[in-house]
């Protein structure tokens, strides 16, 4: 039922505050720590491991690659995401001390459970995040954490990816708990940032007018790009992926690092490129570098629609458009700078009078190698 919204994906991008809310509700303890009830019994296992890898497909391993950054960072663990069927048949390097946690939102995608059961084999123990209760890869799997979107219905993910990164977000703070790589006040300050984050995604929410009219200025576009840097990275490749999904329109997502390296050669007059801008309180060095990216396709004619925090200036000189996300810790601006990208590829799809909902040629979940 999609509850009077225009399609199942209108509806389920209005639930993504419930979605992040939702997953992280029951997993803060009486002493505002994250506690885990599924993970409980498991701190033994959770101090022997040396690394994680991540597998996941699509939109599920662009949250892993968001995942990475904080993970890594709370925890000191390597974390490595690797695309399941890359990993399945590269001969990976795995053994008892390392953790593999998939990402599946259906549970089922069979890509994802192969390499799972792969893991398992080979020694390592297995951790599954996924939105479906009882699905296959969970039942695979050593734990599971189970993210709290409800059902996705509509083919492109989009309430699912910020409950993702919300679990793989709980999970780092958990396990740095566990193996005390982080003070308890700053366990405190992280999961009060996670909890700040379903009011700020309703806050994105409200530009939902002002995105429309951008997709319908760029309806005839061929080929959009998408920027980022850091955790703004996975977020420009998981833009590109919606268009390409839903509008069939030609994106691509690049490290903005890596555009004097290649990328640069393709703007010219009119390109439209989406730049997810860092915020400058996270790393200043960053942001500039962010913002000489900007000016340097800007001076050769592309068209910026720029996705920066509030309050941030230095964008607007050199912004066609600049879309505002509120003030939140570098590391969880992912769960606000995706939802601009994800209405916009509603939006075009729309304009062009697409099924948002089923894309052509895709399935919700691909159940074959
Ligand atoms: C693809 C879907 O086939 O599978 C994507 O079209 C999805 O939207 C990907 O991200 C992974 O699916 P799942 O269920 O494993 O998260």
């Amino acid at each position: 039922d999609k509850g009077g919204w225009s399609s199942f994906m209108a509806k389920e991008i209005s639930e993504e505050p419930e979605a992040v809310a939702n997953t992280v509700r029951g997993r803060v303890g009486d002493d505002g720590l994250v506690h885990i009830p599924e993970l409980e019994g498991l701190d033994e296992l959770f101090g022997t491991i040396s690394r994680v890898v991540v597998v996941a497909c699509g939109t599920a391993s662009y949250a892993g690659m968001v995942g990475k950054y904080a993970i890594e960072k709370w925890t000191k663990l390597p974390v490595e995401v690797a695309l399941s069927h890359e990993f399945r048949y590269s001969d990976p390097v795995i053994d008892e001390h390392t953790l593999v946690v998939s990402i599946s939102q259906s549970g089922e995608t069979m890509d994802t459970l192969m390499a799972v059961k792969y893991a398992a084999a080979h020694g390592a123990k297995t951790l599954s995040i996924c939105n479906t209760q009882g699905a296959t890869i969970p039942r695979e799997s050593d734990a599971v954490v189970y993210t709290h979107a409800g059902p996705e219905v509509a083919v492109a993910s989009t309430k699912a990816f910020v409950a993702q990164i919300t679990a793989l977000y709980l999970f780092g703070l958990h396990l740095a708990r566990v193996r005390g790589t982080l003070s308890e006040q700053a366990l405190a300050e992280n999961i009060a940032q996670l909890q700040s984050v379903p009011d700020k995604i309703a806050e994105v929410l409200t530009q939902q007018d002002e995105i429309a009219q951008l997709a319908h200025w760029m309806s005839d576009s061929r080929a959009v790009l998408f920027l980022g840097r850091h955790v703004g990275y996975p977020i420009a490749l998981e833009g590109a992926l919606k268009l390409k999904e839903l509008a069939y329109i030609h994106a691509e997502g690049f490290a903005a690092g890596e555009l004097k390296h290649g990328p640069i050669a393709l703007i010219e007059p009119g390109q439209p490129v989406f730049v997810v801008v860092p915020s400058p309180r996270g790393s200043q060095t960053m942001h500039a570098k962010v913002v000489s990216n900007i000016q340097e396709i800007r001076a050769r004619g592309a068209k910026i629609i720029a996705i920066a925090e509030e309050g941030d200036v230095a964008v607007l000189p050199f912004a066609d458009t600049v879309v505002r996300v509120p003030l939140a810790a570098p590391l969880f601006e992912p769960l606000l700078a995706v939802i601009p990208t994800q209405i916009f590829a509603m939006e075009l799809a729309t304009a062009k009078g697409l099924d948002v909902d089923q894309p052509r040629n895709l399935a919700k979940s691909v159940t074959v190698e």
